[in-house]
């Protein structure tokens, strides 16, 4: 399976001057633990990772201090996210059919969420990790503040990366979204936008996008619940 990474993001509402992907987190970037969660993904074997020329030098580092160097490639960002997807869908080789994309924000997304969504793709065209949302959702008229209405919070779900695709269908998604000027958040939305249907794959509660500081505080506890319940049961054994 190929993988997309889009990091070519900066650091802004982290309150950073730096891309948010290069922060410490607990004794790693925030992107070394992401690679470390596809790494040990049994389904993926390529990964590009989409960044800014600025960053290259950084991430280059932080890959061969994984030892992934042998399996990561990089393909240069675009001013939005939807632009470093299109890129990096450009990057991949000629062979790769079906790819996954994920945030590399989401620091926190298990070996056995690639896993899942790369077993789910073989029986779809599109597909998205997503959790049911828990709060109560109103949708706001952004000039008065009022609240328009209350969407049926049964049918809501919280989209989550991966996202997975037939390539060649995603990337006939992206050139229509230029064609006719779509601006999205993710590329679920233009597969709808398009008429495709996209599969939900059960997420991760855990599988947070790091946005600001306090969600660095919370990544790194969960990190150290997860440490120290491998290192009890390894105690057990
Ligand atoms: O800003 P946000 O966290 O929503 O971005 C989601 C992901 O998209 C991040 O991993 C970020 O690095 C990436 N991104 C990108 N190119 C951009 C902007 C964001 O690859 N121009």
């Amino acid at each position: 399976m190929y993988l997309l990474i889009p990091a070519a993001g900066s650091g802004r509402r982290m309150g950073s001057d730096r891309n948010k992907l290069l922060l410490p987190l607990l004794g790693q970037s925030v992107i070394a633990w992401t690679l470390l969660a596809a790494k040990q993904s049994t389904h993926i074997r390529w990964i590009g990772i989409v960044c800014q020329p600025h960053d290259w030098q950084d991430f280059k580092d932080i890959v061969a201090d994984l030892g992934l160097s042998k399996m990561v490639h990089f393909i240069q960002g675009g001013s939005t996210r939807q632009e470093s997807v299109y890129n990096g869908l450009k990057g991949l080789p000629a062979v790769a059919d079906q790819v996954l994309i994920h945030d590399g924000a989401r620091c926190l997304a298990t070996p056995e969420l690639f896993d899942r969504c790369a077993e789910t793709l073989q029986t779809c065209k599109g597909l998205i990790a997503a959790v049911p949302v828990k709060d109560t959702i109103k949708v706001v008229n952004p000039a008065n503040k009022i609240i328009e209405s209350t969407p049926d919070r049964a049918n809501l779900w919280a989209a989550q990366t991966p996202q997975g695709f037939v390539v060649e269908d995603l990337l006939r998604c992206h050139e229509e979204g230029i064609r006719q000027g779509w601006e999205v958040t993710d590329d679920a939305a233009l597969f709808e936008q398009c008429g495709l249907p996209v599969q939900i794959v059960e997420g991760e509660e855990t599988n947070l996008k790091v946005t600001t500081p306090v969600d660095l505080t919370i990544a790194e506890f969960i990190l150290r619940q997860r440490s120290s319940a491998n290192g009890s049961a390894k105690g057990e054994g």
